[in-house]
């Protein structure tokens, strides 16, 4: 559509319409009807520590994996898959980070004991801070607008971080998710040109939706990605 929005204005609305839905069919980067462009508002207290923004997607990435802590595979009876079983099967106590579990288990000097287990890395110093201070601030199920813009889009400011919050977790290591590396620059660039990291982000038919185990990400963000993609992901 972004591509195309010229040429709807040089033809016929129903021809438009006519022409856009031929072209989902043959291009699968033309797909959402009413893309966000611009969610303006912030309303991240940059002192807090937002459940959903910050805290769900590094515990799924990391934890909620197969054979790990997913619904099905449950180890230990921990599953690690939303609000209510990090809370209950992590065993956090509001307030108390070194009486949770959870928190005792990222922060464990043993390397056979600590998770995520060895040979995957442990979590790094600051996505261990991350947690601590949620957990400090009362492990609440919160979430703030952390604004989003489609206009001037760019691998670093929006692609990136979408990426490397949401998907590097599963996507690193030597076992990845579907072989496929999500881990820096040239990684992601791969994953856009064989059409597969648009394709489970946008939950398209013949795709694994992405990001798994999870909510899908959020339409303004989708729509970065689609953008990074067709202007031929610049390293910018
Ligand atoms: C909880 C782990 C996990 C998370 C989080 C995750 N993935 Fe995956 N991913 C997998 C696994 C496992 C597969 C293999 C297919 C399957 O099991 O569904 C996969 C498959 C894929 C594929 C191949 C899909 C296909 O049909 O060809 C792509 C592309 C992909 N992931 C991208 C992403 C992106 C982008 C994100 C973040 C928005 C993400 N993944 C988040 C585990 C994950």
């Amino acid at each position: 559509m972004i591509l195309k929005s010229g040429l709807k204005f040089m033809i016929p609305a129903s021809l438009a319409v006519f022409t856009m839905i031929v072209g989902c069919k043959h291009d699968p980067f033309l797909v959402p009807e009413n893309p966000i462009v611009v969610v303006p508002d912030d309303s991240c207290d940059e002192d807090t520590v937002y459940f959903k923004n910050d805290i769900l997607p590094l515990i799924v990435s990391n934890c909620a994996t197969s054979g790990c802590h997913d619904q099905s595979s449950a180890q230990e009876g921990v599953v690690l898959v939303d609000y209510a079983s990090i809370i209950t099967t992590g065993e956090i106590k509001p307030g108390n980070p070194d009486g949770s579990e959870l928190y005792e288990a990222i922060t464990e000097d043993d390397p056979e004991k600590r998770m995520p287990p060895s040979p995957n890395a442990g979590l790094s110093v600051e996505q261990i801070q991350k947690i601590r201070t949620w957990i400090q601030q009362g492990a609440l199920d919160n979430s703030c607008n952390s604004g989003c813009d489609t206009t001037n889009v760019t691998f670093s400011q929006q692609v990136w971080p979408t990426i490397q919050t949401n998907c590097t977790g599963c996507h690193s290591g030597a076992n990845p998710g579907a072989g496929i590396l999500l881990t820096d620059y040239q990684t992601v660039v791969d994953a856009a040109t064989s059409g597969r990291l648009y394709g489970s982000v946008a939950h398209l038919s013949g795709y694994s939706p992405m990001p798994k185990n999870t909510s899908k990400l959020d339409d303004c963000r989708i729509a970065a990605i689609r953008i990074w993609i067709e202007n031929n992901t610049p390293n910018d």
